[in-house]
């Protein structure tokens, strides 16, 4: 389960030119609930906050104002059960060129304190529904950004999460591969854990998304099933009710 209660986060950032401060506000008050089993879709133009209400669930940074709950734990009064109970995957495939998969999943399960012995079977056999298993011991500087994707899917899964926090997991995939990966969310859900993940690509909304969440200017618009996000705007394809809202300048 996660849910966020009236959730603000803002960046103060500088302009190096006229050396003047400003303000951003990337989230702007948003609550959510996502339950056990369900995949919640978080939409939005470049900017929008979806990242960083994704770090703010993961616990990789904190709500100026309001509060977020993973599985019962509050992130800021319980950081290290909230974080343990997420599988987060972020945006920039970080992995290490130097190791295998099996080498890279080895590491993390240790730094997750997950048995190794659990940590490899739970690898190889995430590695095998991605269909990765034939690259399990080449190293991975060779590896193209589809399968440093998967490596990466494979990571933030291994420690068994009830709460699974995807930014963009499908980008850069083409659709074979991004099916493997939506086919992995669909079997999560199954499997009874909470799903997040955000998206520019609306097919897949459709597609696996139970509820959706259109986030345009750190506000949340519209959260509901698809097919009732496109009955209640009155559209015929979840891009409509971005260019409505677009031209309502978000409001
Ligand atoms: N660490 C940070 N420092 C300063 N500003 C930040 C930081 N993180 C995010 N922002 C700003 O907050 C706003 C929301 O950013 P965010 O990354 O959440 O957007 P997004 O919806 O994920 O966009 P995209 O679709 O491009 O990934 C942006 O204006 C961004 O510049
Ligand atoms: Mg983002």
């Amino acid at each position: 389960m996660i849910q966020l209660v009236e959730v603000h986060k803002g960046f103060t950032v500088k302009d190096k030119k006229t050396r003047k401060k400003k303000r951003i506000e990337a989230v702007r008050g948003i609550s959510l609930t996502v339950k056990p089993g369900e995949i919640y879709g978080l939409l939005g133009p470049n900017g929008a906050g979806k990242s960083t209400t994704l770090r703010m669930i993961a616990g990789l940074m904190h709500p100026e104002q309001g509060r977020i709950e993973v599985c019962g734990a509050g992130t800021a009064t319980e950081p290290e059960k909230a974080r343990g109970a997420v599988g987060y995957l972020s945006t920039d495939l970080n992995v290490y060129n130097r190791f295998t998969p099996r080498e890279f999943l080895r590491i993390f399960g240790e730094f997750q304190g997950v048995d190794p012995a659990v940590a490899e079977r739970r690898g190889l056999h995430l590695l095998e529904k991605l269909e990765l298993s034939d690259f399990v011991d080449v190293k991975m500087e060779g590896f193209s950004s589809g399968q440093r994707q998967k490596v990466s899917i494979a990571r933030a899964l291994l420690h068994d999460p009830r709460v699974i926090v995807f930014d963009e997991p499908t980008t850069g995939l083409d659709v074979l591969t991004a099916k493997t990966v939506l086919d992995l969310l669909s079997l999560m859900r199954t499997e009874g854990r909470t799903v997040i993940v955000s998206t520019h690509v609306l097919p897949m909304v459709e597609r696996i998304c139970d509820r959706v969440g259109i986030i345009f200017d750190g506000i949340l618009h519209g959260d509901a099933p698809p097919r009732e996000i496109l009955q209640r705007w009155n559209v015929p394809a979840l891009d409509e009710v971005f260019f409505a809202l677009a031209a309502k300048g978000g409001a």
